[in-house]
């Protein structure tokens, strides 16, 4: 494992927002809208686990997107999605779906399971602007083919990106994402390199891990300073280990306009996108 000269520092520590969205699926939006400059090229970032049916069971019922890319990666559970382009798919637990929605699609998402526990991460990574138009693209990627690295008391599920040498499920040119759902036991430590301008972010799901000297709780979000010169991110688990993913990406710095599902560079482009929703354009 490469040893780091100057490791990331913890800019601030974000507890997220409890919410519900869809057919009234309870989550904590973790990165909400407001940090879309920081952490530029990401959108957006739900985090939902509830063993309660009543929290999942409505699910996400047909609804479009237009401009980005939406990445599910489930814990435990299962998830059935069907979109307009005729994709369909089921999400089970350590699966990941990544899905381009482009000039647009209309997908919807439900809960597979009467009982049990749902829980997982939905993250919405941002298209450069010659690409919000693009046809519509999707991948399910099933648990088995989430490559895994290993070091001692580490085990990384690399959903994107690569991490210990080994390449990860996805990778995208324009904003280079790194994805990564870290498994550490006790006391382990975990280094990943980083470009300094790459904007980056640890949320921690299990246990606590800290980042250099700074704790990182569970269910808190680290955002990591973006010091010049500095060359990646150090985690090390506490006494009861820790799960945290680590994401990261290069920011597009182009104009960010949202409205609900539509993400675009202008309000007449928004304009456009709910135009032709309602126009049955999206389909
Ligand atoms: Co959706």
């Amino acid at each position: 494992m490469h040893t780091l000269q100057h490791p990331r520092s913890v800019e601030r520590l974000v507890a997220g927002r409890a919410t519900s969205d869809g057919a009234g699926v309870k989550l904590v939006r973790v990165l909400t809208q407001e940090l879309q400059r920081r952490l530029d090229p990401f959108l957006m970032l739900d985090a939902f686990g509830s063993d309660s049916r009543d929290d999942y069971i409505g699910g996400f019922p047909d609804h479009p997107h237009r401009g980005f890319e939406t990445v599910t990666y489930m814990l435990e559970g299962r998830m059935r999605h069907r979109d307009s382009a005729g994709n369909e798919g089921l999400l089970t637990g350590g699966a990941v779906q990544w899905m381009t929605a482009g000039r647009g699609v209309i997908h919807s998402e439900m809960p597979e399971q009467d009982d049990g526990r749902m829980e997982g991460f939905q993250l919405w990574l941002n298209l450069p602007a010659r690409d919000k138009m693009c046809p519509p693209w999707y991948r399910d990627i099933p648990p088995a083919d989430v490559p895994e690295a290993r070091a001692e008391g580490v085990t990384v599920r690399v959903i994107a990106g690569q991490a210990l040498g080994v390449p990860g499920a996805m990778q995208r040119e324009a904003t280079a994402p790194t994805y990564l759902d870290l498994h550490l036991q006790a006391g382990a430590r975990f280094v990943q390199e980083l470009p300094d301008d790459h904007n980056a972010f640890v949320y921690v799901y299990r246990g606590e891990a800290a980042v250099g000297e700074v704790a990182v709780p569970r269910q808190r979000m680290a955002i990591l300073a973006n010091t010049p010169g500095a060359d990646g991110v150090s985690l090390t688990a506490g006494p009861e280990g820790a799960r945290a993913i680590l994401v990261a990406g290069r920011p597009l710095r182009e104009p960010i306009a949202q409205y609900g599902p539509f993400v675009m560079n202008t309000q007449e482009e928004i304009y456009r996108a709910v135009e032709d929703f309602r126009a049955g354009r999206l389909a």
